[in-house]
């Protein structure tokens, strides 16, 4: 098999920046899983769309991230003096061993459970304002005015941002999705990247000031005295990884509680068994991650020629993409209609948070935002009915799947 392999209407099978893709990936993902399932792109990039597949690539040390390299073979080796690109090489995201291991550390215990657990009153506490801010109107957008808060609320409080600060965050475009697409950005879309990119840094550089002359308890005061240091972090290292916990930290979360609203309206019986029993919601959510997941995609770089995955060799340096959404709908795990939403469906264990050494540091957090989100809006406003189930509106990004708006009233 190969890039000649096309899709149900004749056009390439993994086209993911195409409407009828972005409105619905899962019949696109079906045709990969069947036909090609480590299918090579025309970008030259080898996507794998099966549960087995992805989870080995995601946690086999014999891929890594490789970012420079990568992003050079893709754009040309110009590519890191654009700001926005050479921000992202210190992304921890983006990192291997032992750079990955030395950034991750400086932030992971403010991130385990225990520590997660703690802030459910602070959380439940920000949901509730929500509500009681719009209750009295009787409608809303249930991205805009109640799923964005809440992550952005959470997040700055990690960070420290001072309150005052926080309404410009709360306007923010979200345009930042498509750095993350495997589609190559244009040029416009790179000077929109830049952009977006000095003004954050432009920020966070006077908010570390701030922290440096009056600490916090908070993330940022704790890098910024490991950025003091001198060899745990340097400052391009420290910005980037703000910047990436900032974006990491929010529109990921938006989209688990869009995309679980939509998938929930969507399939009234399962609505009405939730609302009867609230004890499914621990379950319920991890259902809403595979049936909908909010990401996408992640992707790894053979750092060896590997002989042999799902049948194909992939030499030294090519990308491997791995489709998370459709690894969460492979029948070979769920072999009870995977397309179907079930939220009783039981050893639900989506890939959507990654895997190995990178898997996602907020997933924790992430379960409880969505988890207290969801189940206080059903239960304060039951009545609750979204405008429209059928043609919701969804953002024009592949990797960060989410909607655009969803107006509902009650
Ligand atoms: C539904 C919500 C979320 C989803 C679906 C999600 C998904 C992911 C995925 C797929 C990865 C990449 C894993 C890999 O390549 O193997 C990742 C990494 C990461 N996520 Fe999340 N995420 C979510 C929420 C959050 C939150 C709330 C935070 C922080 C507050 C966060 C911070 C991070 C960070 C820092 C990384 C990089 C970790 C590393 O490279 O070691 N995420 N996430």
């Amino acid at each position: 098999m190969n890039e000649q392999v096309q899709g149900a209407s004749g056009g390439p099978l993994f086209n993911p920046l195409a409407p009828d893709f972005i409105r619905d990936p899962y019949p696109h993902y079906d045709r990969l899983r069947t036909i090609d399932p480590v299918h090579l792109t025309s970008f030259g990039q080898f996507v794998c769309s099966r549960h087995a597949d992805v989870s080995l690539v995601m946690r086999d040390k014999r891929f890594g991230k490789d970012f420079v390299e990568r992003t050079q073979r893709r754009y040309g080796p110009e590519i890191m003096n654009e700001p926005v690109f050479r921000s992202m090489s210190h992304w921890m995201l983006q990192a291997d061993p032992p750079d990955h291991t030395r950034l991750r550390g400086l932030v992971v215990k403010a991130f385990t459970a225990r520590r997660v657990e703690d802030m459910r009153p602070r959380i439940q506490e920000v949901v509730d304002q929500t509500i009681d801010a719009v209750i009295d109107r009787g409608h809303m957008d249930l991205i805009e005015d109640f799923a964005f808060r809440l992550p952005v609320t959470i997040i700055c409080d990690m960070l420290g941002i001072p309150e005052d600060h926080r309404e410009v965050f709360y306007k923010s475009s979200r345009d930042g999705g498509r750095l993350l697409d495997p589609v190559p950005m244009t040029p416009e879309e790179i000077a929109k990247g830049n952009a977006a990119n000095a003004m954050a840094q432009m920020y966070f550089q006077q908010l570390f000031e701030l922290r440096r002359r009056s600490p916090g308890d908070d993330l940022i005061t704790q890098l910024v005295q490991a950025e003091e240091d001198g060899s745990k972090l340097s400052n391009e290292e420290l910005t980037a990884n703000i910047i990436l916990l900032f974006g990491a930290g929010h529109e990921t979360t938006v989209n688990l509680i869009g995309n679980g609203l939509l998938a929930l309206h969507r399939n009234p019986d399962q609505l009405a068994l939730l609302k009867a029993r609230p004890d499914l919601m621990v379950n319920a959510i991890e259902e809403f991650l595979r049936y909908d997941s909010s990401v996408q995609m992640t992707g790894r770089v053979a750092l060896e020629d590997i002989d042999d995955l799902g049948g194909r060799k992939i030499p030294k340096g090519e990308s491997v993409l791995c489709l998370l959404g459709s690894a969460n709908h492979d029948p070979a795990v769920y072999p009870d209609r995977p397309n179907r939403l079930d939220v009783t469906r039981p050893n639900v264990k989506p890939l959507s948070f990654g895997g190995g050494i990178h898997f996602c540091l907020g997933a924790q957090l992430a379960r409880i935002e969505a988890e207290i989100a969801i189940g206080t809006l059903l239960r304060r406003l039951p009545d609750l009915r979204i405008d429209d189930v059928e043609n919701p509106e969804w953002r024009p990004t592949f990797v960060l799947r989410g909607l655009k708006r969803l107006p509902a009233s009650w």
